[in-house]
């Protein structure tokens, strides 16, 4: 039986402000209720009481009439996506404007919760909660992760898995990459063949119906959005296209399907840019996925297109990005799309190993917002020495710390902190088959990332990071997360 409530300064990410209150400790009870004086806190109040049933064995009332022994959610005066949450002897109160205050709210009280409360099965435990006042709030607005299911497929439990694993470091985008040169993911009503014959390789040798269907996707979106997620469709454009390509003889300049590919190399499709078919088709694929896509943005990828040249790059990003528009969406792109425009609306995803880009850096001077995903920092499939098993190292090999020591707002050359949208963690899926083999590389890294796109700059150090990280262990031991034991943090499992 746990007798201590956890530490509240052992919270990732770290927030704003924590203020400990010695000696009160809140005791959840299965009489205790969920009070909701605002109706922006429905969905997390929902998802708070959701969380809690497995572990505490209680079914917590929720109701909007006022209560002691309660959690209340109530309105504040606190910033976008921010929250203010005390703890006191006889409750919980939890102030915000918005559904994602309340919900970043709900993921650092399950962090104030003994590690047993992520259990899936009923825990013999006393549901202290430490006395405190945290007020909080996000540095950036985008905390993304990017989950490539198109190098190995995903099925949607198991993203919805990574989904629940991300909402607890208050990760707020998903980025779904969704087409590549191994497979194509998601149904199009209008071109049944990306699924039909695209949808069925990945790298290796396994084949299947490797795909979602559009009521599959839609199921996703919403599971994300009850977690305060929002889903981004990539669909990756004129390159890495060869599922695309090995579906339709027309979207090849030869008029010749291409073979699958199942190995792993990169840059070697290009769509037909000349062709007027290719912009037919690709604004299908946008109309049909903005059509069932809640979220502001399509990301069109634009990345390594080696085999097109820059004038035909450019061409077809000319054509490309107004069709986003038309579908009433903000586009997104790998860094090299930048180049091809001067519009300030679309945002570019910075994914390179350099701390200097001129055209990242033109843009963000004219008023481009910008997300950080430098390699050699955040990508989540390097290898973390040169011993780790999974993983490629060609952006080299990324430790916890390289994931964690470094500033968004100072790390690109012309790119201030206004300029940042936020830090993205991408997952490449080359090596990582398995919902293990996902834990393995996002775990530590991952709530590394997340913490850099979310604490103040005031609170960046590694060694407070390193232990808070280290206790954070405890709760993934009990969800069975397979996590990297980096020696460079002090675990507390
Ligand atoms: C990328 O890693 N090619 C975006």
């Amino acid at each position: 039986m746990t007798e201590t409530a956890p530490s509240p300064q052992e919270l990732v990410p770290q927030p704003v402000q924590v203020h400990p209150i010695p000696n009160a400790t809140f005791t959840l009870t299965p009489d205790t209720k969920i009070v909701l004086a605002t109706e922006a806190a429905h969905h997390p109040a929902a998802r708070l009481a959701e969380v809690l049933r497995p572990s505490t064995g209680y079914d917590l009332e929720i109701t909007t009439e006022p209560s002691s022994n309660a959690i209340l959610f109530d309105t504040g005066e606190t910033a976008e996506e921010g929250y203010e949450l005390d703890v006191t002897a006889t409750g919980v109160t939890i102030r915000a404007t918005t559904p994602a205050g309340h919900f970043n709210a709900v993921a650092t009280l399950r962090q104030l919760l003994p590690p047993e409360v992520e259990a899936k099965s009923e825990q013999p435990v006393e549901w202290r909660i430490p006395g405190v006042r945290i007020e909080d709030h996000p540095r950036y607005p985008h905390r993304g992760a990017m989950l490539d299911v198109t190098r190995h497929f995903f099925t949607p439990d198991q993203v919805k898995n990574y989904i629940d694993q991300l909402a607890a470091f208050k990760i707020n985008h998903l980025h779904l990459h969704l087409s590549d040169d191994q497979g194509w993911r998601l149904e199009i009503k209008s071109w049944p063949q990306l699924t039909n014959i695209g949808g069925r390789t990945e790298v290796g040798t396994r084949t299947g119906d490797f795909f979602y269907t559009q009521a599959e996707y839609k199921d996703l979106v919403e599971y994300a959005r009850a977690r305060g997620m929002t889903v981004i469709p990539e669909f990756d454009m004129p390159g890495h296209t060869n599922a695309a390509q090995s579906s339709y003889a027309n979207l090849n300049a030869d008029n010749t399907r291409r073979d699958p590919y199942t190995g792993i190399e990169v840059g070697f499709s290009s769509l037909a840019i000349h062709e007027d078919i290719t912009y037919e088709f690709i604004e299908d694929v946008i109309r049909e996925v903005a059509a069932i896509t809640p979220g502001p943005y399509l990301h069109i990828g634009g990345d390594e297109a080696l085999t097109t040249p820059d004038a035909d790059y450019e061409a077809f990003m000319t054509r490309a990005l107004p069709l986003v528009e038309k579908y009433g969406k903000t586009a997104i792109g790998w860094h090299e799309f930048i180049k091809t425009t001067t519009d300030t609306g679309p945002v570019v995803q910075f994914w390179n190993q350099t701390t200097a880009d001129e055209n990242v850096a033109a843009a963000a001077k004219r008023g481009t917002r910008v997300i950080l995903s430098p390699a050699n920092r955040v990508y989540l499939d390097m290898k973390y020495t040169e011993d780790t098993e999974l993983g490629l190292k060609w952006a080299g090999v990324v430790e916890v710390r390289d994931s964690y020591d470094w500033d968004p707002g100072s790390y690109l050359e012309g790119v201030p902190e206004d300029r940042v949208l936020g830090v993205e963690a991408p997952l490449w899926t080359e090596t990582a088959e398995t919902p293990a083999d996902l834990e393995f590389l996002a775990f530590p890294r991952l709530p590394a990332a997340a913490e850099l796109g979310w604490s103040p700059r005031a609170t960046h150090d590694w060694d407070d990071f390193a232990r808070r990280l280290g206790a954070q262990a405890r709760r993934w031991k009990v969800q069975g997360i397979n996590y990297y034991r980096s020696p460079q943090v002090p675990w507390q499992d």
